[in-house]
């Protein structure tokens, strides 16, 4: 278990070596969200010798796959049964799974945009944004509880962002999406200690992708944007490096894709 006050980088600094899920031969893997890096991931995962299923679950089948390893299963944040119904189909299909990387989130849509100040908030969406960023993750959990629970490996991750992150907090705006990725942030840490007792096999971890090209972000992204923006391909790549690095028995924690510790 991570302890609470040293949380350590876990960048490898030798030559790269898989531990956990991503080694095993016929490992099964669970993309939830197929926007652009949920899109990325797979197709990471897809390269990996060792997968033998994957399942992209959204609202939209964006990512055509002719591979046979691949099935897309609909499930839309905003309505709990389809998660239900989802968790369900994939049951039908694999006795267990290794890998659960949730990368559904929201910070701004057709009707909304992030607030800038306090008088933006709205009660709707506010809400809208918790149903979406935080209350999906508990739900996956739920569904995947006893597909995860095995003698092999896993990792339920889930993307959150640095901003999410009150210690990290220094500019303000962004109210909804930074609570709601906070309030994610505290049910992930929650479950990691009952999944601590209960599902000994099972990493339980948070992720910033970092700065990412995607519909998500690209608003906020200007010409003039100073840090470093990474392509989708980039974000997966090293978020399936960090994942590789965690090592069995490490819970509870979140990290940037360096593999850094990101401060709650
Ligand atoms: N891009 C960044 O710079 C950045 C930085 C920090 C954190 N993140 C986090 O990374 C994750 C992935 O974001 P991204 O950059 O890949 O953005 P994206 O391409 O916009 O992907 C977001 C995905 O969330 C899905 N989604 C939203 N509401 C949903 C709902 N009700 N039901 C099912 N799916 C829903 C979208 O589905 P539809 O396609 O159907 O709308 C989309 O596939 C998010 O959690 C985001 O907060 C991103």
């Amino acid at each position: 278990m991570e302890s609470e006050n040293s949380p350590s980088s876990i960048r490898s600094t030798e030559s790269p070596v898989d531990n956990g899920f991503l080694q095993l031969a016929g490992f099964n893997a669970v993309i939830v969200g197929n926007g652009a890096i949920g899109g990325a991931l797979l197709a990471a995962l897809l390269r990996r010798p060792g997968l033998q299923r994957a399942f992209i679950l959204g609202r939209t089948q964006k990512h055509d796959s002719n591979d046979p390893r691949v099935t897309h299963v609909y499930l839309d944040a905003e309505a709990p049964e389809s998660v239900t119904a989802a968790a369900i189909a994939v049951a039908d299909e694999v006795e267990r799974l290794h890998c659960v990387i949730n990368t559904v989130g929201m910070l701004h849509s057709e009707d909304c945009q992030p607030e800038k100040r306090l008088r933006d908030i709205t009660a709707g969406q506010l809400q809208r944004s918790f149903t979406i960023n935080a209350v999906l993750l508990p739900l996956l959990a739920q569904g995947f509880s006893s597909l995860l629970r095995h003698d092999e490996p896993a990792v339920l991750a889930s993307l959150s962002a640095r901003v999410g992150s009150i210690a990290d907090n220094k500019l303000g705006g962004w109210y909804s999406y930074r609570a709601t990725k906070a309030a994610q942030n505290m049910l992930l840490r929650t479950l990691s200690r009952e999944w601590g007792v209960s599902h000994r096999n099972v990493s339980v971890v948070a992720l910033h992708p970092g700065t990412v090209e995607s519909p998500l972000s690209e608003p906020f992204i200007s010409r003039g944007y100073r840090n470093r923006v990474l392509t989708p391909e980039e974000s997966a790549a090293a978020l399936l490096k960090v994942l590789a690095d965690v090592r069995p028995g490490t819970t509870g924690a979140f990290y940037d894709w360096q593999g850094e510790p990101i401060p709650w």
